[in-house]
């Protein structure tokens, strides 16, 4: 009882802290299929795919299934799909029902991949040549090394990967996820596992620091989340972390740690707001953006607590890099055992024995990482879990200073969020699939702005740059802080690629004065029998905006429903004639939407014309409050 209450109440003063932020995180737009561009294209008969890569140069993707690699080419009406490669195509032994793909990875050379697939206990991996029309497996030196000791290595499904390319020593880190011999594995010339532990890790991401001043000092970050083993009540069952690891690294001694990491450090990721006890503690999904500077490069984390929300934080490779230099080891008593390196060093295995069996007892540090700006998160979802998590990475986004995210919701829509210094706004949901239908994966063609959409039965494919959809002036294309939009004197259009919307408040002062257009003063006349009932109708666009109803000078707010809002005139008079406006304001900006003008209808007169409008209305009004 005692838990529960306290429980009852952490969660009471939660819902109190954040129920004032959670209108700016109701989207601003929803866009369904009529007021967006949409392919949707049925999977029957493939597997669902796994990973998305947009293609660089074409508006084409490679969509990776758990047997079969396929490409679908959007230029092509209707959608091409080309089976690029199938499990079975490889070997006798692989054609059996256990063959799965378990890494695909792009190569720095346009066209090439690098793809492993898993077999009755051997892995295969090879090079591949997407643009060939029936792609070969090859292993040229490059790869070779990791082609030879990948073999034996078998994971399940697909995890986070990189390939990193450097000459003749390429080298594959990839994770794996699970109760055991959970960790980073790198494959190639140094082979080097994680050390046995049985703690229960789930990888979500993982990312490349590349340094240029100090290449030493190259790092791979992994982000997961483990699960506690404390079986505390009160204790949510994951902790979230990162973990580094060296790329120069290449493992202890003979006697100690041989070919284990020796510089792996781990440290938790906080994520909620120390003052009111809220805390998000599952990892769900990281998105990287990695900019000019290496400690500027941001780790968009989503996570979601017990209560089924969701919350995003982000965190900087500097507040990581600082914990990783001045926290504390967790259980140490010295702060600084003065033998224990934080940094690369160029040989590992001449690493002293005390050292190495240090490093083997604790690798975790006593400090978080905060978020950065020790902010709290910068996006909360009370109402939805928010299940993956995508950024725009194309370089003119990365070097204006936002960053525009997109965010799968277990109901099957999509949030676009806009994220600036200081400033978040869901500028849209797009309800791309309805019937809670779940996604598994989502890509941005960055070169045209289109998103890339898996669910188990279909593939979408839709435009997320609608500039046209914000209105017609050039306050509402202002109003809408999308990046991906500007003002062009006529109408709201996309940017080119190197103008991006760049301020952090709304600035009107770029809006000409423009003479108010005839739309705006477009009445309809209503006539109305005495005594009916009738709903006047306003257009619904920014859900961020207020609307309300103007008539002989009387303010009435409008409550939105759907894509409309409405007033409700119950029992006609004459107190009811008269010119009704509909306004709405959003940020101090206020615009007409409709305009009425009511007339009476003589009592001798008939009724009819007054009924059929109320009629259709009626209905909608119907529908939109019960379904
Ligand atoms: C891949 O195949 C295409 C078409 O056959 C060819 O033009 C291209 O040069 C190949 N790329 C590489 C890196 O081999
Ligand atoms: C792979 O095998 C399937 C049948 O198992 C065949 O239809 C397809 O053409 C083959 N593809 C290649 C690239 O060999
Ligand atoms: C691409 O390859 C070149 C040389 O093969 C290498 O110097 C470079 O670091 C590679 N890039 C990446 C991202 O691996
Ligand atoms: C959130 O969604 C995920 C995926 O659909 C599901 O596994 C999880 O149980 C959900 N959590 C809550 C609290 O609803
Ligand atoms: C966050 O920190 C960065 C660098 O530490 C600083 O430039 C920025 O102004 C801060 N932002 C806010 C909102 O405090
Ligand atoms: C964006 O801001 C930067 C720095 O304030 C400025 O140099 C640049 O010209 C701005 N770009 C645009 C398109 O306004
Ligand atoms: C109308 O809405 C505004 C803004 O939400 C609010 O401040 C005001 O009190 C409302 N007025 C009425 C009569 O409900």
């Amino acid at each position: 009882m005692e838990h529960l209450h306290l429980t009852l109440s952490i969660f009471l003063s939660f819902l109190m802290g954040v129920m004032a932020k959670s209108t700016q995180y109701l989207p601003r737009m929803i866009f369904t299929d009529k007021d967006t561009a949409v392919k949707r294209l049925s999977l029957s008969g493939h597997h669902a795919p796994v990973k998305i890569i947009p293609q660089r140069h074409r508006d084409a993707v490679i969509a990776v299934g758990q047997q079969e690699v396929i490409l679908y080419d959007f230029q092509k009406t209707p959608v091409e799909q080309t089976v690029l490669w199938h499990c079975g195509n490889t070997s006798a032994a692989e054609r059996s029902q256990d063959c799965r793909i378990t890494v695909f990875q792009e190569m720095n050379e346009t066209d090439l991949v690098f793809v492993c697939v898993a077999a009755d206990a051997a892995t295969r991996c090879c090079q591949m040549n997407v643009s060939s029309a029936s792609p070969s497996c090859t292993s040229p030196s490059k790869v070779k090394k990791i082609v030879d000791s990948m073999k034996s290595s078998v994971t399940a499904k697909v995890e986070p990967s990189i390939l990193v390319e450097s000459g003749d020593s390429s080298s594959l880190y990839v994770t794996r996820s699970g109760q055991e011999n959970s960790g980073i594995y790198r494959f190639g010339e140094k082979v080097i596992k994680p050390s046995n532990q049985n703690k229960e890790q789930h990888f979500v991401g993982l990312m490349f620091n590349r340094r240029k001043d100090d290449p030493l000092q190259n790092k791979v970050y992994a982000f997961y989340k483990a699960r506690n083993c404390e079986n505390h009540p009160q204790s949510y069952t994951w902790t979230p972390f990162v973990t580094q690891v060296c790329m120069a690294d290449v493992g202890g001694s003979k006697s100690k740690l041989q070919r284990k990491w020796t510089s792996q450090m781990n440290a938790k990721l906080f994520c909620g707001n120390a003052d009111t006890k809220q805390s998000f503690s599952e990892l769900v999904d990281v998105a990287v953006v990695q900019a000019a500077r290496w400690q500027d490069t941001r780790v968009y984390g989503l996570f979601r607590n017990e209560w089924g929300m969701s919350a995003v934080c982000v965190y900087t490779i500097q507040d990581i890099d600082d914990v990783f230099k001045n926290s504390k080891f967790k259980g140490s008593t010295k702060a600084f055992p003065l033998d224990r390196k934080r940094e690369c060093v160029e040989d590992s295995t001449k690493l002293p024995y005390e050292t190495l069996d240090m490093i083997e007892r604790t690798s975790e540090m006593e400090q978080w990482v905060q978020p950065r700006n020790k902010s709290g998160p910068i996006l909360i979802n009370l109402h939805h879990n928010y299940t993956h998590i995508h950024v725009d990475t194309s370089q003119h986004m990365m070097n204006s200073n936002q960053a525009v995210l997109f965010i799968t919701l277990n109901n099957g829509a999509i949030h676009k969020v806009i994220h600036r210094e200081g400033e978040v706004l869901v500028g849209a949901e797009y309800q791309v699939f309805t019937n809670h239908v779940h996604i598994l994966s989502i890509s941005l063609q960055t070169s045209c702005r289109r998103l890339v959409v898996a669910s188990n039965s279909e593939l979408v494919h839709l435009d997320v740059e609608n500039c046209g959809k914000y209105g017609d002036s050039c306050d509402e294309c202002v109003l809408a802080k999308d990046p991906y939009c500007s003002w062009d004197n006529n109408h709201c259009v996309p940017h080119t690629h190197e103008d991006v919307q760049n301020g952090t408040a709304v600035d009107f002062d770029i809006c000409p004065l423009t003479v108010k257009t005839g739309k705006d003063d477009i009445v309809q006349r209503v006539t109305l029998p005495y005594g009916s009932r009738y709903f006047l109708q306003c257009p619904v666009t920014s859900r961020h905006a207020v609307y309300r109803w103007n008539h002989l000078n009387k303010n009435t707010n409008c409550s939105v429903q759907d894509q409309s809002c409405f007033l409700h005139i119950d029992h006609v008079g004459p107190k009811d004639a008269g010119t009704y406006t509909c306004e709405s304001e959003e940020l101090g900006y206020v615009k007409v939407r409709a305009k009425y003008d009511l007339w009476l209808e003589s009592r001798a007169g008939t009724h009819r014309s007054g009924w059929l409008p109320w009629v259709g209305v009626v209905v909608l009004l119907v529908k939109s409050l019960f379904c």
